[in-house]
């Protein structure tokens, strides 16, 4: 097995003799395009199948979307993401959304209510241990937004001629972030700080216009490489592109990444190329790496497991997660002590569906379930019923408004 890495003006990574890996040469140049523009380029072909380069494309998609953008005094250095439009942005409790692209970053986080507290698996606390922020980029903006998507009534009205369908390039983001000062949560109460701060020290700091400074704990990041396949809850073909990083001192990361069945194997030299390109060296976002990849239900045959210590820490256990009666019956442990986790991105957002005919009522969004691997037979029975699905976007059941 050979590898180098060359940096001559162009960097180029040379290796060869990795059995489906890479192949040829990987190409930088994958750096300098649009994800819009991945569908058209043979990497497409090697995709399903090459691990590595999965791997390799993950930082390429979690650098571009965090490469430091407009600073403010507060906050001189912020990924890029973190200026894009949230989910309040895209689906405003009234009116029509005016988001302006090119502002810097705000002056508060967009706080979103976790998916376990939307489902109703369990119930919120007051101060959560964690502020979630959804945020996506313009193409995807721009599809949800001039197709009416932001109300149950317009999608309904959509979904009666059309399937939804993102388009290519399209970027959806969960950022998550730990309080590390006292802050002021969705319900208006004043929060305790994290105890363990010095735990975060390595992180990314965000500073709030009043005053609350958080640490970026990481994020999950899908795009959307090709058009979905028409029957996409039985189809293993590559549409959205998944991955989560997270920050290297997460509490319970080692063991949530043994739970994770893939390795990450890039080459630390080609990871600082990537991380060089995008300007992450020397600044704290130099400091998250991918849990996982995922780009289908599942990976030789075996179910695709791929989370996040914070974001799915509901979905892991010491018991088997997917038996209801065990899990409910389960003493809540910590991430660090998970034997079982039930976590696949895209198997739970597959299932992403709403029952058009409840628009404006009870009913609208298909009840988010536990699901790993290819879909089961008794949930597929289920959506057909009466659910349209969404392209895996779950923010459209549950934050499209009713009016
Ligand atoms: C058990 C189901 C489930 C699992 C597992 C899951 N998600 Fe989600 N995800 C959701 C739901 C529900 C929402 C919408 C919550 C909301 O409206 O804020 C969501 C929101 C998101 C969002 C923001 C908006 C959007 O477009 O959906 C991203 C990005 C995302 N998830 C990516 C991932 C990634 C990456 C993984 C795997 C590492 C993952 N999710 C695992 C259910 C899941």
């Amino acid at each position: 097995m050979m590898q180098m890495l060359r940096c001559l003006g162009l960097c180029t990574l040379m290796v060869a003799g990795l059995p489906g890996a890479y192949g040829v040469a990987q190409d930088m140049s994958l750096l300098d395009l649009h994800p819009s523009q991945y569908a058209d380029h043979p990497v497409m072909e090697t995709l399903p199948s090459d691990l590595a380069l999965q791997y390799f494309m993950a930082w390429v998609l979690f650098a571009s979307a965090t490469s430091p953008g407009d600073g403010t005094a507060e906050n001189p250095l912020v990924p890029s993401w973190m200026s894009w439009p949230t989910d309040l942005d895209t689906f405003p409790k009234s009116g029509d959304p005016d988001f302006t692209f090119g502002k810097p970053v705000k002056a508060g986080l967009d706080a979103v209510v976790a998916k376990e507290t939307l489902a109703a698996l369990e119930v919120g606390d007051a101060c959560a241990a964690e502020v979630e922020v959804v945020a996506r980029n313009r193409i995807s903006y721009d599809y949800l937004v001039s197709n009416r998507l932001y109300t149950q009534s317009g999608v309904a009205a959509y979904l009666a001629d059309n399937d939804i369908e993102m388009p290519n390039g399209a970027y959806e983001i969960k950022g998550v972030f730990v309080p590390l000062t006292a802050y002021t949560d969705l319900q208006g109460e004043t929060c305790p700080p994290v105890e363990d701060v010095a735990r975060y020290d390595d992180a990314f700091h965000y500073v709030a216009g009043d005053g609350a400074r958080f640490a970026w704990a990481g994020m999950h990041i899908m795009v959307k490489l090709q058009p979905t396949p028409e029957d996409l809850l039985n189809s293993e073909a590559v549409s959205w592109f998944w991955t989560t990083f997270e920050y290297a001192a997460n509490p319970g990361l080692a063991n949530i990444r043994k739970l994770n069945n893939t390795r990450d194997t890039t080459p630390p030299g080609l990871i600082g190329a990537v991380q060089a390109h995008f300007g992450l060296s020397g600044t704290p976002l130099e400091n998250y790496s991918p849990n996982g990849v995922q780009v289908s239900f599942t990976r030789d045959e075996s179910a695709v497991i791929l989370g996040h210590s914070m974001l799915e820490d509901f979905a892991g256990g010491t018991v088997h997660m997917l038996n209801k009666a065990a899990a409910e019956s389960d003493v809540r442990v910590e991430p660090e002590d998970f034997t079982f986790f039930a976590s696949s991105c895209h198997s739970c957002h597959a299932v992403a569906s709403v029952n058009p005919e409840n628009a404006n009522q009870e009913g609208f969004a298909f009840p988010m379930p536990l699901v790993i691997g290819p879909v089961a037979q008794a949930v597929q029975d289920d959506l057909a019923q009466a659910y349209r699905q969404v392209d895996f976007m779950w923010p459209i059941p549950f934050q499209a408004r009713a009016e």
